[in-house]
């Protein structure tokens, strides 16, 4: 997408124009919506019982200092989920909250893996998932989608089984992505599985350089062949990688908050979404489990765009990714760059 003369900004707008300017969201896990309150009001709903006396106990216990640590408490968070109400319900929260930060489109994680090992049928996760997305549509304007995503601490068998479990509704998804444990778990584990997908059609992402190292990135890429790298922030350790991922336009989907609420970068300074962008690759912004990680869309972009000074041109290309690197058609997507350069120029007339 070529950069359209941009109106000039100034500087103590750039804030509200960030939170103005339409966007997509291309990686999150609904699961990772789930606020405090919410599993309180979905446990006493379903009688479970939760190893927290109170939301405050439960907030207290969102102190992370890696992947795994925030993985233990986020499975436990999903095991108040149990019938379709209750997934309509939980992605329903996270799509108004989404279209209040200008989402105009969105696609969505999910986990099924988490919900049948606990005996929740794949239709009862899929039903109501989907329907807040029909309802997303007609009630808010907003287009949502599905990727269905393995565990990667589990095994290719028990994916497998879990894609035969989810065909009857493969009208409903959109992709395949990995997601979970990451080091330790190459994405060359799940290459049949991978492959199989793509045989069917779907759209294939892939979680990569999250924490893991730049070879997962190369082998999402060349054994996995995903379309999006979610997060991949370690490529820019390995300069060909970053040539690679340039030359083919492969989005990586950055998750800024995360990465600080994970340790991932030791503070937002720090973070090289600037460094990503300015090496030209297709980088985008999301919330990856907004509510664990202290904020939605317009937080991850306006407390980034404060630390770390990038500019109202940064913003319009982060917009710009978001669009080209999502699952839609070209007219869509060339929609949504009219509307993008809209708000920039109602911005720039202020
Ligand atoms: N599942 C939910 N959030 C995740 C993340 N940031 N990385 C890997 N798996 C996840
Ligand atoms: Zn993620």
């Amino acid at each position: 997408m070529t950069t359209p003369a941009l109106p000039p900004i100034p500087a103590d707008r750039l804030p509200a124009l960030l939170r103005a300017m339409p966007k997509a969201e291309l990686h999150m896990h609904i699961e990772g919506s789930l606020e405090p309150e919410l599993i309180f009001a979905l446990a006493q709903r379903n009688g479970v019982a939760l190893p927290y006396a109170s939301v405050e106990e439960l907030r207290r216990a969102y102190a992370f200092t890696n992947l795994q640590s925030f993985l233990d408490i986020y499975y436990a968070g999903a095991s108040v989920l149990l019938k379709e109400q209750d997934f309509h319900d939980m992605a329903w929260a996270y799509l108004e909250r989404a279209a209040a930060d200008n989402v105009v489109h969105t696609e969505m994680f999910f986990d099924p893996q988490t919900h049948t090992a606990r005996g929740v049928a794949m239709q009862t996760v899929i039903d109501g998932l989907h329907r807040a997305c029909v309802d997303a549509k007609a009630k808010l304007g907003v287009s949502a989608a599905l990727i269905l995503c393995f565990l990667r601490h589990l095994s290719e068998e028990e994916a497998f089984a879990t894609l035969e479990q989810a065909l009857p509704f493969r009208d409903k998804i959109v992709g395949i992505g990995l997601d979970s444990s990451e080091v330790g778990h190459p994405p060359e584990k799940f290459a049949r599985v991978f492959a199989r997908c793509r045989e069917l059609g779907f759209h294939l992402v892939a979680h990569a350089g999250e924490e893991g190292p730049p070879a997962y990135v190369w082998s999402a890429l060349d054994v996995l062949k995903v379309e999006r790298v979610d997060h991949g922030v370690q490529s820019t350790k390995d300069p060909a990688l970053m040539k690679r991922l340039a030359q083919d336009r492969i989005p990586l989907t950055v998750c800024p908050l995360s990465n600080l609420k994970l340790c991932v970068f030791p503070d937002l300074a720090r973070h090289n979404l600037g460094q990503l962008l300015d090496a030209g690759l297709v980088a985008t912004v999301n919330s990856d489990d907004p509510a664990y990680f202290g904020g939605y869309m317009n937080e991850n972009f306006v407390q980034t765009f404060a630390a770390t000074g990038l500019t109202a041109q940064h913003a319009w290309q982060l917009a710009a990714n978001s669009f080209e690197g999502s699952f839609v058609d070209a007219q869509t997507k060339a929609g949504w760059m009219a509307r993008l350069n809209e708000s920039f120029a109602q911005f720039g007339k202020a």
